[in-house]
């Protein structure tokens, strides 16, 4: 969700009002992704190296955090639609945490689509706790693993092991980095870069990017010739 900065700054305003306003185009995708049929819609919304900002703007992230929350999970629920965080929540504010644990509890058994919100997450962070865990793992256990075997291993011991691994990556306001995202996950995702500053992306920018999703034929590897014979086993 990037640009909120950008998009305040061009109006004359404090860069924290770029990210009160990013919260509207939060609420915007997630009635589009309902609309659409996605099942899984994932924010990023405070990495790792977000904490090195100035503290006054990381306070109102985690307050605007907080009164979302508050806000939005009555509608979630109206909705059906299952809340849920992932990252190093233990450095978030007491306050927050809280917040996050009712809300996920809460929302637990609603199904039409679950928003994960990625708040202080870093791939980088992820890979390494999965392999100390991994690693934990073949220290008590003996014998051989294949090598999907040990795909499937390590990806259980990722912080995403409840989720999919992304079909489709929306960046926004014109950068084209993966910026310590899913760097696992992202394995076979396919990249959508957009130059709309996220306090401006509505339901016609989302609806641009899976159209353009749509035309991409996702071979994960294999040959064109080789998907179209077993049409059918790759999604569009
Ligand atoms: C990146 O833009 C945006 C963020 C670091 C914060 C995103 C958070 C929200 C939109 C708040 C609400 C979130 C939820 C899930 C309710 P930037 O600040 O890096 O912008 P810039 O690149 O223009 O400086």
């Amino acid at each position: 969700m990037d640009g909120n900065g950008r998009w305040a700054r061009q109006k004359g305003l404090e860069r924290v009002e770029g990210h009160k306003s990013g919260v509207e185009s939060v609420r915007s995708a997630v009635e589009y992704a309902v609309e659409k049929g996605v099942k899984f819609l994932s924010l990023f919304a405070f990495s790792e190296e977000n904490w090195k900002r100035p503290e006054s703007e990381v306070f109102v992230l985690m307050e605007l955090m907080v009164s979302a929350i508050i806000n939005e999970i009555p509608e979630f629920n109206k909705n059906n639609i299952r809340f849920k965080v992932i990252g190093d929540r233990s450095r978030l504010p007491a306050k927050l945490q809280d917040k996050i644990s009712e809300a996920e509890r809460e929302t637990y058994n609603n199904s039409v689509l679950t928003v994960v919100i990625f708040l202080s997450y870093s791939g980088k962070w992820d890979i390494i706790t999965a392999a100390e865990k991994y690693h934990n793992y073949l220290s008590s256990n003996s014998g051989e693993l294949s090598a999907q075997e040990k795909n499937e291993l390590f990806s259980s011991f990722l912080s995403t092991s409840e989720i999919p691994d992304p079909d489709l990556l929306i960046r926004t306001s014109g950068e084209q980095r993966i910026s310590n995202y899913m760097l696992w996950q992202c394995a076979y995702t396919e990249f959508y870069f957009t130059e709309v500053l996220w306090p401006d992306f509505r339901k016609i920018h989302f609806q641009a990017a899976l159209d353009a999703y749509s035309q991409r034929e996702r071979r994960f590897g294999k040959t064109g010739e080789q998907i179209n014979k077993t049409s059918g086993s790759y999604e569009k």
